[in-house]
């Protein structure tokens, strides 16, 4: 009996200490802290985010505001994903140096690659600053005077703030804009290319594996902070060094197994936690399938021009990645959501906020919520997808709508201020050479003609042959001459008459609709976050991401995605090997690691059953952003590089279920015996402070 109890006792701590979430690291301690330690970690919440001392934070960069990076090295070695760094490998390669294909490692500091845009910000300190911010903000105001009073406030703030010279500030909303937090920042601007394993490791299994499990990506890549000679932030130069940092992580050797404690922290990108039922469902019936359909169209040329061509494959393959991402993802979203009945869970949760409403008496102020918004998707549906549309067509998917789209934003320029002339076009011409760049007309009229359908009945392919944006060269010319002489070139374009109707409808009509729409979800929102935390105080409530960074948690565990499946928790280098087809774009494997793999030459990499583990599955409440996100053992050691999500948990941005959500991570294992033993850039490891926290 006792036995039962304390069993009882372990699964409901087990439960209630796996319900996801993205922490604020600087409001750890209590509840947070607590359930770390029930999972199994040692580290304190002073451990992760200290503002006096150096800390697990000062280890973690958002790297180039999309992705995670950490810190690995006393000399500013930086690991991040393959897929996070592979628009500068791709800038780095050619037909005769192709590092996206053969992988590249600098084997000195001389040989590292500078990448110019590229940037990675740390977080100094993080400070509630709601009362400021809210300042003279009523319930009477209208929304426009709210938010007016609240950039007001925020300006005002942050023009005070104490900062050194070369940081940062920025103040951003939380909780649907019921709490404010500011941000202190240092950013770095020379970031060097350092490691790439080619594709077929760092890619391998490409479409078919993103976003699924037993899983064999090598997605990594290693940077470099430099710094000027004051250890402070610079623009690239000769003259600047390694970055010596506040902390950097160590890196464990033991591995991790089932059960164990995991800790990501990174910068997760968005989420919608929070959304009533019929948003849900507005999102799954809707707006995905219309969105899935659009990128399947342009995908289909894309997909068979890249495996016809070298060079095709070369420029397409940061694009195609992107388009091919978010599709799959959408789709494994759908099937998530259906699985885990989503839907209906979300209508009786909100049976149980609309009974406590009435039990507190706040029906009066706060029952009208719900029905509201129904009213509101009802009208928000359609404008939602037709906008969208137009971004997925002429904007992501067809470069010659958006040459067009570019140069209608160049023309508006100029006609509002013929002052703004030299800077539009400057603008204009950096673009133009930019899509240029990774450009093939043929493929991009393939992408229109099937695309275009999803848009309008207008579909008129022989722009194509009458255009000058197809040419980087006439593309430039018609910006030559003249404000009124471009202007009247523009518009003789004939894909710019094409396409000029249905941007200015684009502008006039679908967005001012839109907006109108949003902003009354957007502050139904707010109102929503904040009646469910009166009605339902006891509920565990986390901010919904937003590019700020945060602390997830959980286990290594497996799952099971359908009935007599069980995934475990760690793939091998043998499945590498299982999955090998030679030649094949998506699962070919380098000679030299199948060379290694039937030597058995791992080194000190291989996990205590003799194999090198690959890839292994956690409960961390992770989403896009999280990418490149360090995963850290129970002593705060690095034991993982974040990269994916399961496909079938891939809801987690609306519904995380601790059931089938699971969050993907390289083993630092593999990393490590990739540099080592693959590339053999020893030198590397050295760098690092290897540990055996196990033994
Ligand atoms: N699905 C992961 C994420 O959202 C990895 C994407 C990169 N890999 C790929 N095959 N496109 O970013
Ligand atoms: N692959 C994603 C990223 O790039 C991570 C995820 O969505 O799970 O951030």
């Amino acid at each position: 009996m006792k036995f039962i109890k304390i069993l009882l006792l372990f699964i409901t701590l087990q439960v209630s200490a796996q319900q996801g979430g993205m922490w604020i690291p600087s409001l750890l301690e209590g509840m947070n802290e607590q359930e770390m330690t029930d999972l199994g970690s040692k580290l304190t919440a002073k451990d992760i985010y200290d503002v006096n001392n150096s800390s697990l934070k000062d280890a973690i960069g958002h790297f180039n505001g999309g992705c995670t990076s950490e810190v690995i090295s006393p000399k500013g070695l930086i690991l991040t994903n393959h897929h996070c760094g592979y628009s500068q490998i791709q800038s780095h390669s050619s037909l005769e140096n192709d590092y996206l294909k053969d992988g590249f490692w600098a084997m000195s500091l001389e040989e590292e690659l500078p990448n110019p845009g590229l940037f990675i910000e740390f977080i100094v300190r993080i400070e509630d600053v709601t009362t400021q911010v809210l300042n003279g903000v009523t319930e009477e105001m209208t929304e426009k005077e709210k938010q007016s009073t609240i950039s007001k406030n925020s300006n005002a703030f942050e023009a005070e703030v104490k900062k050194e010279a070369w940081q940062d500030t920025k103040i951003k909303s939380f909780y649907k804009g019921n709490q404010y937090f500011l941000f202190v920042t240092e950013r770095f601007n020379d970031i060097r290319l350092v490691g790439a394993p080619p594709s077929s490791i760092g890619k391998f299994g490409s479409d078919t594996d993103n976003w699924v499990f037993p899983r064999h990506t090598g997605d990594f890549s290693m940077f470099r902070i430099y710094a000027d000679k004051d250890n402070r932030p610079a623009e690239y130069s000769t003259d600047n060094v390694p970055y010596k940092p506040k902390h950097f992580l160590p890196i464990s050797l033991d591995g991790v197994e089932e059960g164990d404690f995991t800790m990501v922290f990174g910068f997760p990108g968005t989420t919608d936690e929070y959304l009533p039922a019929v948003a849900i469902e507005h999102i799954t019936k809707e707006y995905n399938p219309s969105n899935i359909a659009i990128r399947e169209a342009a995908l289909e040329v894309i997909d068979k021009n890249m495996k016809a061509s070298d060079d095709i494959r070369i420029k397409y393959a940061s694009k195609q990645a992107r388009i091919a991402n978010a599709w799959k993802k959408w789709i494994g979203e759908n099937l998530g959501i259906e699985k885990s009945n989503a839907v209906e869970e979300r209508r009786a949760f909100e049976a149980t906020f609309t009974k406590a409403l009435k039990e507190k008496g706040l029906e009066e102020k706060y029952g009208n919520i719900l029905p509201q918004f129904d009213v509101l998707y009802e009208k928000f549906a359609d404008i939602n997808i037709k906008r969208r549309s137009f971004i997925e067509v002429f904007i992501v998917t067809n470069e010659l709508m958006n040459m067009t789209f570019r140069a209608n934003q160049f023309e508006q320029a100029v006609t509002q201020n013929p002052e703004a002339f030299d800077k539009a076009k400057e603008s204009i011409e950096s673009t133009l050479t930019g899509v240029h760049k990774n450009y093939n007309a043929k493929v991009d009229k393939g992408v229109f003609v099937n695309v275009m359908p999803f848009y309008t009945d207008n579909v008129d392919a022989t722009i194509y042959d009458k255009t000058a944006f197809v040419n980087l060269d006439a593309a430039l010319k018609l910006f030559d001459g003249s404000a009124e002489e471009v202007l009247k070139n523009l518009n003789n374009d004939a894909a710019y008459a094409y396409a000029k109707p249905m941007i200015d409808n684009f502008y006039n009509v679908i967005n001012p609709e839109f907006q109108v729409e949003n902003e009354l979800i957007t502050a139904l929102e707010t109102e929503y976050m904040t009646a469910l935390m009166i009605a339902l105080p006891d509920a565990r409530y986390f901010p919904d991401a937003n590019s700020t960074l945060r602390v997830t948690y959980g286990q290594v565990r497996g799952y099971s995605p359908k009935d007599a499946v069980y995934y475990m928790p760690v793939s091998y280098l043998d499945g590498v090997i299982e999955k090998y087809v030679p030649g094949d774009y998506e699962f070919d494997v380098p000679q030299k690691l199948i060379d290694l793999y039937e030597a058995k030459d791992y080194g000190q990499y291989a996990d205590t059953n003799g194999k090198v583990p690959v890839c292994f599955l956690g409960t961390n409440h992770t989403t896009g952003g999280n990418s490149g996100s360090p995963a850290i053992d129970a002593h705060g050691n690095l034991v993982g590089l974040n990269f994916d999500r399961v496909w079938e948990g891939t809801m987690s941005d609306m519904n995380y279920d601790p059931e089938i959500c699971r969050n993907i991570m390289v083993d630092l294992r593999y990393v490590l015996f990739i540099v080592d033993k693959y590339a053999g850039a020893k030198h590397l490891i050295d760098e690092m402070k290897l540990v055996h926290p196990k033994k």
